[in-house]
């Protein structure tokens, strides 16, 4: 190596030390008002003590060192944590358009996803049109209470038949396909406007996909992949291969429905709206392509079918824990004036203890425990604390509903927590339902809260009114129950129980 050479390779070296400590100074100058948590480690941070496959708990844990708004530092990424609801009320609500960002992340980067998705997009006015539209389509195709219920009709029927079998048979089953299956009808009539057989394999393949992608886009393990992306493409690193295992199905499945859309020249639903759209004005000014439409549909039949059915499996588990739970919502569906087979939306306000249950259901449960990582939009604050510009906000929805200050003994299940000393239900206004922020909040408050609230009404007291829950046999030999408490949940973007085996009993 000649004198030149090695005088140039000292001078590159010694400009990266310089470039490095630099960044760290001005990086640290730019954090310094947020309490961090440590201790941190040189390359890792704080990643060499956070189990990421279950990050919401021990973040929640960390809160209780480090207060309700801290930071931690991931590789070289510093991501800021609210924690309770206090701090994420002034976030999401009273500074609503700061924290409205989603961050760049390799993973909705892929196929330019974060460019067409409701969920995965910044905050731009292409998402703020995506979302007026969409909401607007849910109402029009599935959100009025009478379209609703039509809409969920025939699927409550085929979900009744499935279990009917099981229970004539005496036999124990998993719940969670049968529900997932009705769930993710609904979904595809509204956005597809098809009209599936339980039977038919289509459903297989959504679960399959959802769970690739529940797996690959949750705020635990698989953010190595945002952070490290070329080591673990490198590597073929596991959530790398099952990232593009999950695109590539979505890609065939869309292709194949897309197609047969098409020739059924079909103009109602979500997918078809959108589709419209690409010849206007309007389509061209935000870049509405069929990319759109594929990234919306992707959104709507995950985002809407794995949380609701998630839901109803809990109660059902749930039920099996508390069996005094399921009696009172019978007892209180039979003495409300309804007597059809199909319980009604209109019934809702005669049945405040079944009302009570599904809110203590999402308290319970949080199953969107980080919800959705957020990304600051200007420089702002979080209770008097400064925030740059460009950070990673997660909202830690999970530590807010088990806080032992608001919902006393928050691990165990009482519905009664939401109704007075008279059995009313609160109203949405009271402050212990404002402290329920299963749906999050403010300016990417989830765009389906209405239609899911509806929809897990009817379904759970459809079940309630047609069958009663039972342990499995197996597991009342052995004199035990399959866990309920969310804790032991497997971590994802949604949160699930283990499968679990379960018997019905016919209501006559
Ligand atoms: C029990 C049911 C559900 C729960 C608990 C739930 C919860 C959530 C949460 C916590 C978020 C993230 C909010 C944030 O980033 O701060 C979210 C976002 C979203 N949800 Fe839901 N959700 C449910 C059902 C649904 C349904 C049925 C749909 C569709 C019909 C839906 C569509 C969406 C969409 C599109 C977003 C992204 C909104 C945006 O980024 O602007 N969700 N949901």
């Amino acid at each position: 190596m000649s004198l030149e050479t090695s005088t140039l390779g000292g001078a590159a070296v010694l400009l990266l030390c310089v470039y490095a400590a630099s960044c760290a100074i001005s990086s640290r100058r730019k954090y310094s008002g947020i309490p961090k948590a440590n201790p941190r480690l040189p390359f890792l941070g704080n990643a060499g003590s956070l189990d990421m496959s279950r990050c919401h708990i021990v973040l929640a844990e960390w809160a209780k060192r480090f207060g309700p708004v801290f930071r931690i530092k991931i590789f070289a990424e510093e991501i800021l944590v609210l924690s309770s609801y206090e701090s994420v009320h002034d976030a999401l609500v009273q500074k609503n358009a700061a924290f409205a960002g989603r961050p760049p992340m390799y993973r909705t980067s892929q196929q330019n996803r974060n460019k067409h998705s409701v969920v995965w997009q910044t905050y731009t006015p292409k998402l703020q049109f995506l979302r007026r539209e969409t909401a607007q389509t849910l109402k029009v195709y599935g959100g009025g209470l009478d379209l609703l219920e039509q809409r969920c009709a025939p699927e409550l029927q085929r979900m009744r038949n499935r279990i009917q079998r099981e229970a004539k048979a005496g036999r124990s089953f998993d719940p969670f396909d049968v529900i997932y299956d009705a769930v993710c009808n609904v979904m595809l009539r509204i956005t597809l406007d098809t009209n599936f057989e339980h039977e038919a394999t289509i459903f297989k393949t959504i679960r399959d996909m959802n769970r690739l992608f529940n797996d690959t886009f949750s705020s635990g393990s698989a953010t190595a992949l945002d952070l490290l992306p070329w080591l673990c493409e490198l590597r073929g690193h596991d959530y790398a291969n099952r990232l593009k295992q999950a695109l590539k199905m979505r890609d065939d499945f869309w292709e194949k429905e897309l197609t047969a859309l098409k020739e059924r020249q079909c103009k109602e639903g979500v997918v078809p709206r959108m589709l419209q759209f690409i010849a206007t004005d309007k389509g061209k000014k935000h870049d509405i392509t069929e990319d759109t439409a594929k990234e919306v549909f992707t959104n709507l039949i995950l985002a809407g079918t794995d949380t609701t059915s998630t839901a109803l499996t809990c109660l059902l588990l749930l039920f099996l824990h508390y069996p005094e739970v399921q009696e009172k919502m019978r007892a209180e569906l039979s003495d409300s004036s309804d007597k059809q087979s199909m319980p009604k939306l209109s019934g809702l306000n005669n049945m405040p203890y079944s009302q009570a249950v599904l809110l203590e259901l999402l308290r319970y449960i949080s199953h969107v425990p980080l919800a959705v990582p957020h990304y600051t939009m200007y420089d702002t604050s979080v209770l008097g604390i400064p925030v740059p510009k460009d950070m990673t906000v997660y909202v830690n929805l999970w530590s807010i509903h088990h806080d032992r200050l608001h919902w006393p003994e928050p691990w165990t299940f009482k519905p009664n927590r939401f109704l007075d000393s008279e059995g009313n239900i609160y109203p949405p206004t009271h402050p212990i339902r404002r402290k329920l922020l299963a749906f999050g909040a403010g300016r990417r408050v989830c765009l389906g809260e209405a239609f899911a609230k509806h929809r897990l009404f009817i379904f759970a007291l459809f079940l309630v009114k047609h069958f009663r829950f039972l342990p499995s046999d197996e597991d009342n030999r052995a004199n035990r129950l399959p866990p309920v408490d969310p804790r032991t949940y497997e971590m994802g973007l949604v949160l699930h129980p283990h499968r679990f085996h379960l018997k019905a009993e016919i209501i006559q």
